[in-house]
């Protein structure tokens, strides 16, 4: 979609805005406030949620619509538990891929294996995609510290079903339990990054449920979309980039390289926040507190420096403020958590799985909107016309 505006110099400026302002549904999952910086699931605000919260409490939130109460939160943990395994042939299949195969590449490619094991698989009953969607968010934190395992020649672990769920995750990826600090911090990623409204991966994986696909597929479309570098996989591009400048004393020159040549400083910039991201900010006392505890303060550092400086270089070049996403405080938090770089997208994926399912049920089940309908955008022709001499067909031989 475009944009067409007239300059101070009576100069006409057309962008593609990429659907930005198109309203294309009604939500009661999630909301953004980009003006003032806020991000609610079912009404409750992420900054309570990171404080009081569990992933797990949180997801039984985005899925059920409210806080579970004891009994419920219980029965949640245990389905979630005991749906971790995966089939040895998903663990046989992840051994068959070359160690430098993209990690959201075989995610996808696992997702649409698990397919096949799912009894639930082609039900259009509203429980049988709760338990598909119960399944998937736990069954890709298998399959992703599984791979990790793998490409980096380790034995598979299996799941730790007394643990939870943040915590297995970590257990299976590292071979011993998280310190109760660090599972916290982990927790808390794991909830931030649970949900958020019509981001591009969501948009995409409802759309492909309004075809009435099954829950599999409009995942694994979700999981193509998050791999971007404009979206999750910016996460695994700002820690590179940390490690590519290396000390504190080059982040200056690196960011005001990189604004004047006109690339992007990964991690910092929003479609949907004009202000700070509520996320970042939480993430960035998280990233503070686990460089005292690593010792290794200075991926704190660098990364608040590409924060300053950034700002400062945008605003002088643009005319505009910026300011961080969840990506960029993300990625030091996650390496000084001991996770390899290269899954940190996938990690993303595993976490944004309940929205994924959430929005997927609401979709499916009208939950937000008086009845389902077909996504079908339109888009206007500006090829060739047909009436145009150049388009009469030629049969091959004649072609020049
Ligand atoms: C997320 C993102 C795609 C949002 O883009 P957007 O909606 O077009 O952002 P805005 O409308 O606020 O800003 C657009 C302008 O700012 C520039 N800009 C935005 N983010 C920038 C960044 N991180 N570094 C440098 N320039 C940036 C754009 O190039 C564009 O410049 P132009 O007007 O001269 O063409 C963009 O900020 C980005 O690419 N960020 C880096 C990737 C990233 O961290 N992604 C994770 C998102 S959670």
């Amino acid at each position: 979609m475009t944009e067409t505006k007239v300059d101070n110099n009576g100069q006409i400026n057309t962008k593609n805005i990429g659907l930005r302002g198109i309203h294309v549904a009604d939500t009661m999952i999630s909301g953004v406030d980009g003006e003032n910086g806020k991000l609610e699931y079912r009404g409750y605000s992420i900054t309570d949620l990171a404080k009081y919260s569990s992933f797990e409490e949180t997801a039984y939130l985005l899925l059920y619509g409210d806080l579970p109460n004891q009994k419920q939160i219980e029965e949640f943990k245990a389905e979630l538990a005991n749906e971790r395994d995966i089939p040895d042939l998903v663990v046989q299949t992840l051994k068959s891929r070359s160690p430098s195969a993209l990690s959201m590449d075989v995610l996808q490619s696992a997702i649409s294996l698990l397919a096949d094991y799912d009894p639930d698989l082609e039900s259009e009953d509203k429980d049988a995609h709760r338990r598909k969607g119960i399944r998937l968010i736990s069954k890709v934190a298998t399959v992703i510290a599984a791979w990790d395992r793998i490409r980096n020649g380790l034995e598979y672990i299996k799941p730790n079903k007394t643990l939870s769920h943040s915590a297995n995750f970590l257990y299976m990826i590292n071979g011993e339990k998280p310190t109760e600090e660090i599972a916290k911090y982990i927790d808390i990623a794991f909830i931030l990054h649970a949900d958020h409204s019509f981001n591009a991966s969501t948009f995409v994986a409802r759309g492909v449920a309004s075809t009435r696909a099954h829950m599999y597929a409009a995942v694994t479309a979700a999981i193509g979309t998050l791999s971007g570098i404009l979206h999750g996989g910016a996460n695994t591009r700002v820690m590179k980039e940390l490690i590519e400048i290396g000390e504190p004393d080059q982040v200056e020159n690196w960011v005001k390289s990189r604004l004047n040549k006109g690339g992007l400083v990964m991690g910092m910039g929003h479609a949907q926040y004009k202000t700070n991201d509520p996320r970042a900010i939480i993430l960035k006392g998280i990233s503070e507190k686990l460089g005292t505890i690593t010792n290794e303060p200075k991926w704190y550092e660098m990364t608040q420096m590409i924060e300053e400086i950034t700002k400062k270089e945008f605003l002088k070049l643009k005319k505009r403020n910026i300011h961080p996403n969840v990506d960029l405080y993300s990625a030091s938090v996650y390496y000084m958590a001991g996770i390899d770089t290269e899954i940190f997208t996938s990690l993303f994926a595993v976490q944004r799985m309940v929205g994924w399912v959430a929005h997927i049920i609401e979709e499916k089940f009208a939950e937000a909107q008086p009845k389902a309908v077909l996504y079908r955008p339109s888009s206007t022709y500006i090829g060739r016309s047909c009436g145009d001499e150049s388009c009469k067909y030629e049969p091959i031989e004649k072609r020049k």
